[in-house]
Order: C-alpha cells, then sequence, then structure tokens
C-alpha cells in the first residue's frame, strides 16, 4: 500500500519555511497509469481530463495544485465525487508518490525524503481517520486506540495510560474493554477519533469521516470535534460532501474538481462569492446568513462620543445630525452604552453643571462579536431598536450593523452572481 520509492535527495530542506503556512503545496501533480510523466510533456498537459485519459490511459488525480495551509487551521476540502480530495490526502501522507510538484510541512519536503524518514516522519505528524473508521474487530477498544502507539515502539503501560486519556477525551470511558462490534457507528468513530489522536499529531487527517453517522449523530460529532479542536489547535484538513458540515467545520475551503482546486476561501467568501457555477451548484442551498458574519457588514458608527464630552456637546451633536441616540465610548474605546436625546436632555436642563454623562443616563445595549453570524444576530435586531454595536474581545467599539444591512446582504443581488 505504501510507496517505497526512495526518491533522488534524502535530505529535508529547511531554508524556506513559511511561518504563517504549515503545509505548502506547489504544482503538486498526480497522474495515475503507465508511464504517467508523460502527460506532464507539452503535448498533454494541457488538455482536459478525459481528453488525456482517452489519449494515454492515464487518469488525472491531481492537476497543478498549489494551496498554503496554515498551523491550527481547520481546512476543508470539497468536490464531487472522484475530483481528487482523497488523492490529495494521499499524497499529503505519501501513501502515493506524486508525479510532480512539491509538499512541505513545516519547512520539510516530503518528496525529497527517503522511505525510512518518510515512515518515522508520517508516524509523528499525522493522525488519520477514515469514512468506514478502519479499526481491527478482534482487538479491544483500548487495544485500537493504542494501535499507532504500539506501531511506535511505545511501552504498554505508556500506551494504555495515553489510550485510555484520549478514550475518555472521545467519551470512550468505560468502554475500553468492549470491541469494536459491539460499538455504534458514532462510537466506532469516536475509537478512530482516539487512535489518531494518542500520537498526539500536529495534523490530523480526516477523510469523509462522519459521512457513514445519522444526521443526529453526525451533528453531535461536529460539535464535539469543534470544541475538542478549540482545545487541541491542531491542522484539521477534512474531506466531506456535505456544504454544512464544511461551513460548520472550516476556517477555510478548498473546491476540488477534476483534480484542480477550483476555488479556495472562507466559508463566507465561497456563499457569497463563487468563482463559476461548479461552486455555485455547491452552495446553492447554502444560507448566506449562516455564513455572513457582523464585522464583514458593519459600518461606522453615525455618531460616537465619549463620555466626558458632556451631556450639552452630545446634545448639540445628535440635534446637528438629526439623531435620537449615540453611542458613547470612554477614552480606551469601550462601549459604554447609548445616550437617549431625551435623558440628554434631562441632564442638560438639571440647575447642577453636569460634566461627564454619567452611567447611569446610559442605556444597555446588546452588542456582538465581529464573527457573529448573522443568524445569530435576528433575534436582537428584531427586539433592538438601535443599530446593533459590534465590539472586540475587549468591549472595544467596531462598528454597527442595522437590519436593513442584515437584510440587504441576504437578499439575492440579481445579476452578480450573488446569493
Ligand atoms: N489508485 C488509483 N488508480 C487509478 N486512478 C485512481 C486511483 N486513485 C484515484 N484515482 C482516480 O483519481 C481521481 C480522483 O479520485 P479520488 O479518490 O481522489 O476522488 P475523491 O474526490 O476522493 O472522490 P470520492 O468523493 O468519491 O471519495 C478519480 O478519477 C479516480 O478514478
Ligand atoms: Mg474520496
Amino acid at each position: 500500500m505504501f510507496d517505497t520509492n526512495i526518491v533522488n535527495d534524502p535530505e529535508t530542506v529547511h531554508s524556506e519555511i513559511n511561518n504563517s503556512s504549515q503545509i505548502v503545496i506547489k504544482d503538486l501533480w498526480k497522474v495515475f497509469g503507465r508511464d504517467s510523466k508523460r502527460v506532464l510533456g507539452r503535448k498533454y498537459k494541457v488538455l482536459s481530463k478525459d481528453e488525456i485519459q482517452e489519449k494515454t490511459g492515464c487518469v488525472i488525480g491531481l492537476r497543478e495544485i498549489n494551496l498554503e495551509i496554515k498551523k491550527g487551521e481547520f481546512y476543508i476540502l470539497m468536490g464531487l465525487s472522484g475530483s481528487g480530495k482523497s488523492t490529495l490526502i494521499r499524497n499529503l501522507i505519501r501513501l502515493v508518490k506524486p508525479t510532480s510538484g512539491s509538499i512541505k510541512i513545516n519547512g520539510k519536503n516530503l518528496t525529497k525524503m527517503n522511505h525510512e524518514k518518510l515512515l518515522k516522519f508520517r508516524r509523528q505528524t499525522f493522525g488519520m481517520v477514515f469514512q468506514h473508521y478502519g479499526l481491527f474487530p478482534h482487538l479491544t477498544v483500548l487495544d485500537n486506540a493504542a494501535y499507532g502507539l504500539k506501531v511506535r515502539g511505545i511501552s504498554k503501560e505508556d500506551r494504555y495510560t495515553k489510550a485510555r486519556e484520549v478514550l475518555e477525551t472521545v467519551g470512550l470511558k468505560g468502554w475500553e474493554d468492549y470491541h469494536p462490534g459491539s460499538l455504534s457507528g458514532g462510537m466506532q468513530q469516536r475509537v478512530g477519533l482516539a487512535r489518531a489522536l494518542a500520537n498526539d499529531p500536529e495534523i490530523l487527517l480526516m477523510d469523509e469521516p462522519f459521512s457513514g453517522l445519522d444526521p443526529l449523530i453526525k451533528r453531535q460529532m461536529q460539535d464535539e470535534l469543534i470544541e475538542l479542536q478549540d482545545k487541541m489547535q491542531k491542522t484539521i484538513i477534512f474531506v466531506t460532501h456535505d456544504l454544512h458540515e464544511a461551513l460548520k467545520l472550516g476556517d477555510r475551503i478548498a473546491i476540488l474538481r477534476n483534480g484542480e482546486t477550483v476555488q479556495v476561501g472562507t466559508p463566507e467568501e465561497i456563499v457569497t462569492q463563487p468563482a463559476d457555477d461548479y461552486v455555485q451548484d455547491f452552495v446553492r442551498d447554502a444560507s448566506p446568513a449562516k455564513v455572513i458574519t457582523a464585522g464583514t457588514i458593519m459600518e461606522p458608527a453615525k455618531i460616537i462620543l465619549y463620555a466626558w464630552e458632556g451631556p450639552k456637546t452630545a446634545l448639540t451633536l445628535l440635534r446637528n445630525n438629526k439623531r435620537r441616540a449615540a453611542f458613547i465610548v470612554d477614552k480606551s474605546h469601550k462601549l459604554l452604552g447609548v445616550a437617549r436625546e431625551d435623558k440628554l436632555e434631562e441632564l442638560v436642563n438639571k440647575p447642577e453643571k453636569v460634566g461627564k454623562i454619567p452611567a447611569s443616563a446610559l442605556r444597555r445595549v446588546p452588542s456582538v462579536g465581529p464573527d457573529t453570524i448573522l443568524e445569530d444576530m435576528f433575534s436582537i435586531v428584531t427586539k433592538n431598536q438601535y443599530p446593533v454595536p459590534v465590539v472586540d474581545k475587549n468591549n472595544r467599539f467596531l462598528g454597527v450593523v442595522t437590519t436593513d444591512q442584515i437584510f440587504e446582504s441576504i437578499t439575492p443581488t440579481e445579476g452578480e452572481g450573488n446569493v
């Protein structure tokens, strides 16, 4: 199953480490069939996948793939059956040998490693979760989870300790002595995940891991993976056919067709700016409200006032701008609340002079973060008479989103290819 060819130069390359990208794939081609390299010659290279197959008998698995994946990124591969998703994963882990091009991981060139180095590198770096779990039916859950560690020569005691730990992480404490056959599909996939995690891999490769599960279990597994990833911060490359899964899990999505990347983008970019009809077909059912974020559509607030500017200045500004309320911030731009015209009037008309606008005169309003999706804002905008303030983690004021903006951004725009 493994590619055992020793490739020319066993040295790994450290010189081109790109700090932000953990995986750098350049001009990667994988052609299946006899004498596959000839397909890369000028005569065939320009032809379509079907034409190449017809003329040479060779099948294009991947064609000129260029991708960069960041450390800690949740990266999705999508595309129709046969588009090359599994082939890309297999090339990454070098279960198949690229026909040409390079794959660098942490600056190390996988395409130039000899077999021995490759085996070691693969075991240290990758964890793999398959669609059909790939568990050994005759081994217990514990032994399945510990399998990768056994292959690495870890002592029984140490590997069992680690395997128990990861089984607990995936919610299977108490199931250690059972055999996979007595577990449900979802539980078996947890064992698969535990086995991949036991090695503490930097990169987790998941090829349609949840596609065999019932919808409810699938959703639950997705939620758990999100939670786990929050803690683990691994680089995950995840293959799926399911757009909703891709949008829910992915930081970025690459869409493949006939072995080529058609589009790479955030879920929001893919849904709102599909590169062509093929991508458009994928995202047709996607709801923009699930991917567009407050940060993308927010606008600067019309009036922002500092608390120390005082009620009189505030009132003048409001009237000059024909507004009834303004957002008030402190000196580090943290949002304090909304000051309404009538409250400011009250303060101005008080016999004693009021310097700063007091907190008691401010109305607290619900705010959202820049990553909040529109769907999660509906209930706020419908109840709220003010634009919704967008604030960062430190409550610093970034901008506002109005009801109009929300509905505008989820309404199809004719002729622009937007949804
Ligand atoms: N070992 C192989 N020998 C010949 N052709 C292959 C081999 N593996 C894959 N291919 C071809 O490469 C192309 C990409 O296949 P791949 O399995 O990567 O697709 P996929 O996107 O994973 O599809 P699916 O969604 O069905 O899993 C297909 O045309 C396939 O026929
Ligand atoms: Mg596949």
